[in-house]
């Protein structure tokens, strides 16, 4: 499959048609940004692994019956997707409290949430992604009810999939943050990536933080951390 024009270009990755009006390539970049924008930078190397990373845990997602937009690895940075119509929200999900939750609820970063939290961002660059709740979702029609619900049932099914599966090779996923389409007859799939850029991993026994907080909170080894992370989950 042959990228045609280019679609979209966001802050990691470029989006582009291909002659078939049902799939796109999407195209990882090494640029990082953080707080909206506000701080920008590189990785050296993170878009080859983000995509990598990302079809991983895609597939190992879809062998447990999560639907996904994941068709085919192009090559290092490419990869096909369905073509879908992003739902306008972040799902957020959270199993120990970190980042924002932590400053928000003013408890230390760390500490153990008794049951898994789900949070719902509206995608709005210039609004900030801000929080919103299920009556927001509805009174706004970014999405139905039905929808939502499929959508909550998804982010906790993968929640329990991705730790469990992490927690065999030494990393705690603290939380992390997932974007859902729809393909052209309705259909609720997983879309956008899993990465270190959008999930929080933290090694089991050191508590190293192995994700893009390295990046966000300068604390030096961005990309041994991108790296390590490849080598745990595909052993390269
Ligand atoms: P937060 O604690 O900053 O709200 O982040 C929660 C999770 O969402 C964390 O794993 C990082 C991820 N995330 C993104 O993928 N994109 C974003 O723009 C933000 C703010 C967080």
């Amino acid at each position: 499959m042959q990228k045609t024009t280019q679609l979209y270009e966001g802050k990691a990755k470029k989006v582009y048609a291909t002659e078939d009006p049902e799939y796109c390539i999407v195209s990882y970049k090494d640029d990082a940004t953080a707080f909206n924008g506000l701080k920008k930078g590189s990785i050296a190397g993170k878009g080859a692994i983000n995509n990598r990373v990302t079809n991983f845990l895609m597939k190992l997602l879809e062998k447990n019956g999560i639907p996904t937009h994941y068709v085919e690895e192009l090559n290092d940075r490419e990869t096909v997707v369905r073509r879908v119509k992003i739902v306008p929200l972040e799902v957020i999900v959270r199993n120990i409290a970190a980042g924002s939750l932590a400053k928000r609820l003013g408890v230390e970063e760390g500490t153990k949430l008794h049951s898994t939290v789900l949070e719902y961002c509206y995608k709005d660059d210039a609004l900030g992604d801000p929080m919103v709740n299920e009556y927001h979702i509805l009174a706004m029609q970014w999405a139905t009810k039905e929808e939502l619900d499929k959508i909550a049932s998804y982010a906790l099914k993968i929640n329990k999939v991705l730790s469990d599966y992490l927690k065999a090779v030494n990393i705690e996923l603290i939380d992390f943050k997932l974007e859902f389409g729809k393909t052209s007859d309705g259909t609720i799939v997983l879309a956008d990536e899993i990465s270190p850029d959008t999930c929080r991993f933290w090694d089991s026994v050191t508590k190293e933080k192995l994700d893009k907080d390295r990046f966000r909170r300068d604390l030096g080894g961005v990309e041994d951390a991108y790296h390590e992370i490849l080598k745990r989950l595909l052993g390269e």
